[in-house]
């Protein structure tokens, strides 16, 4: 999809399909006449276009909601597309994100291959930010995930014209646009490995598409596999491997800015299960195909390293990512075997199916080698953080105050949404081992908790924050703005996250 700026007056532009966003006026119910949506830009040819539908009462301007017009009088646009954002009173730079993913939706299935998106004008709206959505909404919206469909139903959209107020503020609107272009590829990056079925994304290949993404935007990167992992002494990492057939791989992504000697060093850490059959402690069945996403957390790592070396903070970031499949086999680790991770400590394996667990502690621990002084680990970690938290929210955890708080701050930037779930002693107490260190599962209740008491061991006082991402890396759902499958989410604020440092 290429995508281009423009700040000429809408009326003027020629185009197969111009959007421009309504809203909901609506303040509260009442018996009084109720006020007619009204348009998101100040130019009159438009708002004379659009006049009659509005004024019929038949389009509400709820989120998302699209009304269309043929040959629009005054316009030199073929069609006209009003897209909702829902009421004025909560109108975010989200809504515009979603309005963008909207539009391109529309036009995909119609064969309309060009569009002008107009960005909405609106003072709770502030330009770069919203423009900078309106670009990252776009590419998630033309993003579909039927690759090995032999007629692919929805082609990618050609172009994308963003159109802004000529009053608007031009040198930061191009700043966040242009971030928006690498935000928006970044994260569908991120979808396109996570939807790859497990025999298409084996921890080799995706240790190929990380060192080829390496070579295209100027990372380091290392891909080992079996002997260097066994010469790290990864226990951990290694007894979730030792069943599968495929070979694992130790991702490793180093970005190390020009004249940035010291300061924090930033240790990603993924997880990355390109099939999660739980082992030994084998899964029912029923839904076991979407295992294939477990390496979510591994890939949004990818992907965020990817968007890191493009915008070149002043920060020197590492990623590691343990990939391997849990399988069962003759070879396969056994519940009540106990392991020794790289940190020394003995594990007691309770239940092969609480495998991310495993290999993050030893990625944790092999950032904190590598010289991270902060670490984020992201993960599809637990069932149980879904069963707290659905599928809205995801799940976040910190050993430090201070490190939460960057993580908060990363969010009002990139509109994600997580929920800071407790640690503590309590459920310290619930993983320890009669026969070594600690096991690998703390029982039925609070398991998103004890999992990540359980990773709190190997990233000790070191500040750090765990994401567990099992609820959000996979949508069931397509919405008018996006495909169903992989997400991508968390990128975006793992991105600012490191951003802000
Ligand atoms: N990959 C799963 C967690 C998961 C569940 C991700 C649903 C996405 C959707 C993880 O490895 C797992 O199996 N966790 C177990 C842990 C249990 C055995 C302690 C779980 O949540 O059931
Ligand atoms: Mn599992
Ligand atoms: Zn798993």
């Amino acid at each position: 999809m290429q995508t281009q700026l423009s700040f000429a007056n809408l009326s003027g532009i020629e185009t197969e399909l111009l959007v421009v966003a309504a809203v909901d006026t609506q303040t509260a119910k009442g018996t009084e006449a109720k006020p007619l949506p009204a348009l998101f830009t100040a130019e009159a040819a438009v708002n004379a276009a659009a006049a009659q539908v509005l004024a019929s009462g038949e389009y509400k301007a709820g989120a998302n909601e699209t009304v269309l017009l043929h040959a629009p009088a005054g316009l030199a646009a073929k069609r006209l597309l009003l897209i909702g954002l829902g009421k004025q009173a909560k109108v975010t730079v989200n809504s515009v994100r979603e309005a963008a993913g909207t539009a391109v939706r529309f036009a995909k299935p119609r064969g309309i291959r060009e569009l002008t998106f107009a960005l909405p004008d609106a003072e709770a709206l502030p330009g770069a930010a919203a423009a900078r959505a309106a670009v990252e909404g776009a590419f998630a919206g033309d993003f579909d995930p039927d690759t090995y469909r032999s007629e692919r139903k929805d082609q990618s959209i050609q172009s994308f014209l963003l159109a802004i107020e000529a009053n608007a503020d031009k040198v930061a609107v191009e700043g966040a646009f242009a971030e928006g272009v690498i935000v928006g590829e970044s994260q569908n990056f991120v979808r396109t490995l996570v939807n790859e079925p497990s025999n298409k994304m084996t921890p080799t290949i995706l240790g190929q598409r990380a060192a080829q993404m390496a070579r295209e935007v100027g990372l380091s990167c290392e891909v080992c596999s079996t002997e260097k992992i066994r010469e790290l002494k990864m226990g951990a990492f290694l007894s979730v491997a030792q069943g599968s057939a495929e070979p694992p791989a130790l991702i490793v992504l180093k970005y190390e800015p020009e004249g940035v000697n010291d300061g924090p060093v930033l240790g990603l850490v993924g997880k990355g299960i390109t099939f999660d059959s739980g082992g030994i402690s084998l899964k029912p069945s029923a839904h076991m195909e979407e295992m294939k996403t477990d390496m979510a957390g591994g890939a949004v790592m990818i992907g965020a390293m990817r968007a890191i070396a493009l915008l070149k903070p002043k920060v020197r970031a590492i990623a590691v990512i343990c990939a391997t499949e849990n399988m069962p086999s003759g070879a396969a680790q056994k519940p009540g075997d106990v392991q020794r991770a790289m940190s020394g400590k003995t594990i007691e394996v309770i239940n092969t199916d609480a495998e991310g667990r495993l290999i993050l502690a030893d990625g944790l621990t092999y950032a904190r080698q590598l010289g991270a002084t902060h670490l984020i680990d992201a993960a599809t970690l637990t069932g149980a953080c879904v069963v707290a938290l659905g599928y809205a929210y995801a799940g976040g955890f910190a050993n430090d105050d201070a490190i939460w708080a960057k993580f908060e701050g990363a969010l009002e930037k990139s509109g994600e949404k997580f929920w800071r779930l407790p640690l503590g002693d309590e459920y310290a107490e619930m993983i320890k081992s009669e026969i070594g260190d600690i096991k690998n599962t703390g029982g039925r209740w609070g398991g998103a908790i004890t999992a990540a008491e359980f990773l709190h061991v190997f990233a000790e006082e070191t500040p750090w924050i765990h994401l567990d991402i099992a609820g959000v890396a996979w949508a069931e759902e397509s919405r008018p703005y996006r495909a169903k499958g992989a997400s991508g989410a968390a990128m975006r604020s793992v991105l600012e996250w490191v951003r802000s440092y």
